[in-house]
């Protein structure tokens, strides 16, 4: 439905377009030359845009939270006034105390929302005054017609009401704060819904408003892969109730990808591992440059979250000649006749077990 209207605006834009620079140029011709030798190059123009705001107004893109129009499921313009003669009627507010004479269970839930108290024991606003209505919209042609799919604002998946329309419904009161990189956002253009990850229509968590019980459990809905990597032998407690992704992302949108709530990895990292943040006497490069050199922040199989098993972890970079570029052999592995240091417990963390940083003055090999 959104598609096709985006479809069908493209297409009349383009017409009109088209039609408008006919007209500009026959516009030209008919007047070739007013005293200064230039036609007026404003009037065609502003005819064009009034006539493309026209269309405009029937999309989304022209519409956001006007009221639609019950009869065609069109979204109406703001200034258009309902066609004459036309069985189309604009949808008004009702007595918010009626939906609940047909609703009865959803408006008992309701009733017990962070958004039940604001709206019915204190409403900043007419339009929270509303209470149901301003979220689902002036449903005085529901009321006509409750089967038609239309004459109401849905947020159930199959509901009908395009995904921009019911976000931008909540968007009415919760533009900025965290949101303010919503627009742009990985989930907003996968079309996710607010309430994909919000139910406001019951309490299913104790904060927030989550769709699941816990916010982990409401990203792993869609995120499978990170929670399986969350099951991994090494691995932050997040499966254990302790953090939970929206410590280090913010599901809304953010300036630095993917969704990660400051401004680099390690920024995010120092929040919880203050100590890695030094300052050091001697850094270690890549640590300054991001904890995932060496560390995948969902789990890992390996200890302490590493990426891989030292010492071929050091070696992706260390291949300088000297003991560290060393290739162990299969007689120094553990259990063997010459069991190598550099492979047992720590590995090279052995000797260099500063390898986030030293304030030692002896400390430039990273080893005390
Ligand atoms: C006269 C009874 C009646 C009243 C009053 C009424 N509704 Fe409904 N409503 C219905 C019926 C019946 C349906 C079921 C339509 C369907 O399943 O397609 C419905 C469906 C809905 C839906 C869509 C549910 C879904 O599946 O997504 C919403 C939202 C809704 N109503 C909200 C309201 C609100 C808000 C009010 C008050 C402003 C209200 N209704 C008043 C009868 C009523
Ligand atoms: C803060 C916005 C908001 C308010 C206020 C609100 N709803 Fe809803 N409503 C939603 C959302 C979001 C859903 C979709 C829930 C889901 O994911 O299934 C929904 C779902 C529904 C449904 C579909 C059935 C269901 O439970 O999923 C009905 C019917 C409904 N609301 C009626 C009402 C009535 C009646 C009121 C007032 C008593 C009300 N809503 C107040 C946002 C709101
Ligand atoms: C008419 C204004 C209005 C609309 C529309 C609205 N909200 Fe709210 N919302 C509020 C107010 C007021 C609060 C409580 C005070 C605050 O947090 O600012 C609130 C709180 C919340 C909270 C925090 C609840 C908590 O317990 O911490 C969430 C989550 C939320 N809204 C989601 C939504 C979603 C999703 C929608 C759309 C389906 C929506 N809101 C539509 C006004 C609105
Ligand atoms: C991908 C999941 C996801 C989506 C999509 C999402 N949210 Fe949230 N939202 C959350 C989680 C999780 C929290 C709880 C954050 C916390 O408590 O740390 C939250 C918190 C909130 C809060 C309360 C905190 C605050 O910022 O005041 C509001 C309000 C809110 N969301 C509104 C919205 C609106 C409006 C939309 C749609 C434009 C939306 N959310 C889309 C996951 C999501
Ligand atoms: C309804 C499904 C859905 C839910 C629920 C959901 N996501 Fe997503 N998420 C997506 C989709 C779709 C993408 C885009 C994936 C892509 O483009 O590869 C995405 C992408 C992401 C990304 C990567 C962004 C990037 O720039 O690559 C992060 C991080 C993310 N989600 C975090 C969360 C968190 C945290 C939650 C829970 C609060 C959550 N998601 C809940 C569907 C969802
Ligand atoms: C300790 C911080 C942290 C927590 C907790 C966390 N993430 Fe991430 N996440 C990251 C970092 C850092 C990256 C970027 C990884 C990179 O650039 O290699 C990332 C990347 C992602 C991506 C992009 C794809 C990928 O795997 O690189 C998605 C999707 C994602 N996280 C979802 C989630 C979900 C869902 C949760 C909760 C179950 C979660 N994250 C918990 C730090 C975290
Ligand atoms: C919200 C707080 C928080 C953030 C942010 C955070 N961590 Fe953690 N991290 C923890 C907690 C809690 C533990 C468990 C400590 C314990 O068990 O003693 C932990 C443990 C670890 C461990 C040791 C795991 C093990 O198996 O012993 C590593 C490595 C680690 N974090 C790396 C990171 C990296 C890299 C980042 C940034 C992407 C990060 N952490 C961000 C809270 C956090
Ligand atoms: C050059 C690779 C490398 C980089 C980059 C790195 N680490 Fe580590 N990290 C390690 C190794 C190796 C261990 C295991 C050390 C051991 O066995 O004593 C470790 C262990 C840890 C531990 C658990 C033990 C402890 O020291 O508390 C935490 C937490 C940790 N790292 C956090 C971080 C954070 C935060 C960053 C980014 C600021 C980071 N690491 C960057 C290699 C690295
Ligand atoms: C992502 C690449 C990378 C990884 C992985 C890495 N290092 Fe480094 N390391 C560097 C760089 C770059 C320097 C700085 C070299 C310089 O200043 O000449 C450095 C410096 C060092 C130094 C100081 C030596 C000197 O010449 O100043 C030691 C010791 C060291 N690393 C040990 C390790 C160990 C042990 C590991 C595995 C736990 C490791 N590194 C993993 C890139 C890496
Ligand atoms: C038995 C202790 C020990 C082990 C195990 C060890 N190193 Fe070293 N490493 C040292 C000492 C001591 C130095 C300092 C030599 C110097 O100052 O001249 C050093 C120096 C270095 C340097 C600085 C450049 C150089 O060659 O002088 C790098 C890089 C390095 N080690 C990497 C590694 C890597 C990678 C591993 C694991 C494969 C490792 N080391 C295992 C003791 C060790």
């Amino acid at each position: 439905m959104e598609h096709t209207l985006r479809v069908f605006a493209s297409i009349a834009c383009a017409i009109l377009l088209l039609q408008g620079v006919a007209r500009a140029e026959s516009f030209d011709v008919a007047q070739p030359a007013s005293k200064s030798g230039q036609a007026d190059p404003h009037q065609g123009a502003d005819r064009l845009f009034g006539e493309i705001r026209t269309y405009l107004a029937a999309t989304d893109t022209g519409a956001v939270s006007r009221p639609r129009d019950p009869a065609s499921g069109v979204l109406a313009a703001a200034s258009d006034p309902p066609a004459s003669g036309s069985s189309a009627r604009a949808p008004s507010y009702i007595d918010p105390g009626v939906c609940a004479g047909c609703h009865t269970q959803e408006a008992q839930n309701w009733a017990h929302t962070t958004h039940a108290k604001v709206f019915t024991l204190n409403p900043r606003n007419a339009l929270e005054g509303q209470q149901c209505q301003a979220c689902h919209g002036p449903a005085s042609e529901h009321l006509r017609n409750p089967l038609n799919k239309t004459t109401i604002i849905r947020f159930t998946h199959n509901g009908g009401t395009p995904i921009a329309q019911q976000n931008a419904q909540c968007l009415t009161c919760h533009r900025g704060g965290q949101r303010i990189f919503w627009s742009g956002s990985a989930h907003e253009g996968r079309d996710v819904a607010c309430s994909d990850c919000h139910n406001p229509q019951a309490n299913f968590s104790a904060r927030g408003l989550t769709a699941k019980r816990s916010i982990n459990e409401t990203c792993f809905q869609c995120h499978a892969t990170q929670r399986a990597e969350f099951r991994r032998r090494s691995h932050m407690p997040l499966p254990e109730g302790q953090i939970s992704c929206t410590d280090c992302h913010n599901p809304h949108g953010s300036t630095t990808r993917p969704l990660l709530k400051a401004n680099s990895v390690n920024e995010i990292c120092y929040g919880c591992h203050a100590e890695k943040r030094g300052p050091f006497l001697f850094d270690h490069a890549p640590v300054r440059d991001s904890c995932t050199n060496c560390h995948a922040p969902h789990g890992s199989n390996h200890e302490k979250l590493l990426v891989t098993a030292a010492p071929l972890l050091c070696q992706q970079c260390h291949i300088q000649p000297g003991h560290d570029a060393l290739l162990m052999t299969r007689g120094n592995m553990a259990g063997s006749s010459f069991p190598d240091v550099r492979l047992l417990g720590r590995a090279c963390a052995n000797c260099h077990s500063q390898i986030h940083g030293s304030n030692s003055p002896a400390g430039a090999r990273l080893q005390r």
